[in-house]
């Protein structure tokens, strides 16, 4: 967590990107805004080595990691991290070992911001 926000990385690596990271990315942030909840912020990532999954949102603070994320998606993303109901679709798509290998790279401090 930096700045008192919690983070919600999305990866802007190739396949993410060609799958419309940058549209998630747009719809969390204006989502955030319209809401008026600053207590998230929204950061690119550079890839999580999930590339077959993405769009891939990750959020550290929770252990949250949401794969084929589309924009639609920003409102229930939100609300889940605000302890709302979970997004069963966009869960558990990975091996939870690479998961919690890149939570524990992110909280090292190797991010790409
Ligand atoms: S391109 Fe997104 S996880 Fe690698």
């Amino acid at each position: 967590m930096k700045g008192g926000a919690t983070t919600i990385y999305v990866c802007m690596n190739t396949d993410c990107k060609s799958r419309g990271a940058q549209s998630v990315i747009d719809a969390l942030q204006a989502h955030l805004e319209k809401s008026g909840k600053t207590e998230f912020k929204v950061e690119p990532y550079i890839c999580f080595s999930a590339c077959n999954s993405g769009p891939n949102v990750v959020v550290t603070d929770q252990r949250c990691w949401l794969s084929g994320v589309q924009p639609s998606d920003a409102k229930n993303i939100v609300r889940y991290l605000q302890g709302g109901p979970p997004v069963e679709r966009l869960q558990g798509k990975n091996d939870p070992d690479l998961e919690e290998m890149i939570f524990s790279l992110i909280d090292a401090g190797l991010i790409s911001d």
